[in-house]
């Protein structure tokens, strides 16, 4: 038998907005003319980082470039040094916690799980949780909660780890474990779902102190009151999200990492795809580079009223993708009064719901259709009804089309539809979905939309309107 591993495949990912061109939304020449601008953003962003580096912030600015060069520096830490690298920490707790529980309860809100969620869903079976642990690899199961104060959905997760208050056995099977996530360790959200399944945790481990602190693995900022909670708790693993990553920018730290490694994500090839997507960005020309080409299609479609900026995805598997690029434009560029409104549709099934108003209704939108071109699984195929019934659903002159032939036919088909209606669409297109390619387009997506945040004056990083909930919030909770 070879021990030499097959090499995991690495073909970029690729922006085509030919159709949006054709369509006339936005003109080739005006793409053209605006390219000294994106350089200018371009430069502006990676300066940005440099700026951090050297504490050249000014007062009162947020400034979390940080995350641009995050995948090289973890990578590169990890070939030259790898027992004290940070990837290696958290490959050696993954691996602890893997081996410890069958279910690991992600509590965060916003950036601090969203990412997670897309990894886990773009990455793993999409049954995942619903698997035998042996059809799972021996990875646990991930639940997410402290996403919101919903008493219900906080009740249906306790009734599995804790049905009525009553912790199950301490078999394997029913071992559970908690990564609490918050960087400023004081989201009301996240904390109080915090304390409710700490002390439902503490029960389940019959009150064993060194157990509760070894199933609790926080990662937060260096200090505050998570920080506080997890020294006073004594937990051996807690994790750093470094100072300049932000909640949104934070899915290549253990934020996403670790949740990520647990249940089987190759996380090396996920940073090695997201430091393709840097290297592309730096070097690669304006015209040919995907991140500058997304910023600048969308910017002057947006002049042109194209306000909504729809990413359309092809796969089930990308809509937490999409939801979590959702949560990155809002937070990063609605400010000021400006900024696109992203809005993720999951196609074909969304052609069902949406799909009349795409084609037919207002015209704010620009699609973005992302297109993946090889299935993980082998090709399905319609099969004859022999012995079942004759061709009543008349299908069988399609008997033998396989799924990926027929989904391909509804995304030309749909593209087509829309082009005839003057409707700008424009293609990412993944050769596959796998760990280089999403963290290829988990760092496209970063860096638009700091590129486009510098492109327009507005600063991408920060979140200042989403104090006044929280303000008016505990205000009332605290009268
Ligand atoms: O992008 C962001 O910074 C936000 O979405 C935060 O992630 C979110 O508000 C949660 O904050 P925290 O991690 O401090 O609990």
């Amino acid at each position: 038998m070879s021990v030499v591993r097959p090499q995991p495949p690495e073909d970029p990912i690729h922006y085509d907005p030919a159709a949006t061109l054709a369509a006339g939304t936005v003109s080739p020449a005006a793409l053209a003319a605006l390219a000294p601008r994106l350089d200018a953003a371009r430069t502006e962003s990676l300066a940005d980082v440099d700026r951090w580096r050297s504490g050249g912030t000014q007062a009162g600015e947020v400034l979390d470039a940080a995350f641009v060069d995050l995948p090289d520096r973890l990578l590169a830490a990890y070939k030259t040094d790898r027992t004290t690298s940070e990837l290696f920490a958290i490959l050696q707790t993954a691996r602890r916690i893997r081996e410890a529980v069958d279910r690991v309860i992600v509590l965060g809100i916003g950036g601090s799980y969203m990412g997670t969620r897309a990894l886990f869903e773009a990455l793993c079976h999409p049954f995942h949780n619903e698997l035998p642990r042996g059809e799972r690899g021996g990875r646990p199961r991930l639940s997410f909660e402290g996403f919101n104060v919903d008493n219900d959905s906080a009740q249906g997760l306790m009734d599995l780890v804790a049905p009525a208050g009553t912790p199950r056995s301490d078999d394997l099977l029913d071992r559970w474990a908690m990564l609490v996530v918050s960087k400023s360790g004081g989201t009301l959200e996240t904390a109080a779902a915090t304390r409710l399944f700490l002390t439902t945790l503490a029960r389940a481990v019959g009150g064993d102190r060194k157990r509760l602190a070894e199933s609790v693995v926080p990662i937060t900022g260096k200090t505050g009151k998570l920080a506080a909670l997890a020294q006073a708790i004594g937990c051996p693993d807690v994790f750093d999200i470094p100072d300049g990553v932000g909640g949104r920018f934070s899915v290549f730290t253990a934020v996403g990492l670790l949740p990520a490694a647990i249940v089987g994500i190759d996380v090396v090839q996920l940073l090695e795809g997201a430091a393709a997507m840097n290297r592309r960005f730096r070097e690669a020309p304006v015209a040919d580079n995907p991140v500058l080409q997304f910023v600048g299609v969308g910017h002057l479609a947006e002049q042109a009223g194209a306000t909504i900026r729809v990413l359309s995805s092809w796969s089930n598997r990308l809509e937490a993708v999409g939801l979590w690029y959702d949560q990155l434009l809002s937070e990063s560029l609605g400010k000021d009064g400006k900024g696109a409104t992203p809005l993720t549709t999951v196609t074909t099934r969304d052609l069902h719901s949406r799909g009349q108003q795409h084609q037919d209704g207002r015209r704010d939108k620009l699609i973005t259709n992302v297109i993946v071109g090889e299935p993980r699984r082998d090709r399905l195929a319609l099969p004859p009804l022999a012995g079942v019934a004759a061709n009543e659903d008349q299908l069988d002159d399609l008997v033998g089309k396989t799924w990926p032939e027929m989904l391909t036919a509804a995304t030309a088909g749909t593209n087509e539809a829309y082009a005839e209606a003057k409707r700008p669409t424009a293609d990412i297109l993944l050769p596959r979905i796998d760990e280089h390619t999403v963290g290829q387009l988990l760092q496209m997506l970063m860096l638009a939309t700091v590129v486009e945040g510098r492109l327009v004056g507005t600063n991408p990083y920060g979140q200042p309107g989403v104090e006044a909930y929280k303000h008016f919030m505990m205000r009332r909770l605290r009268a």
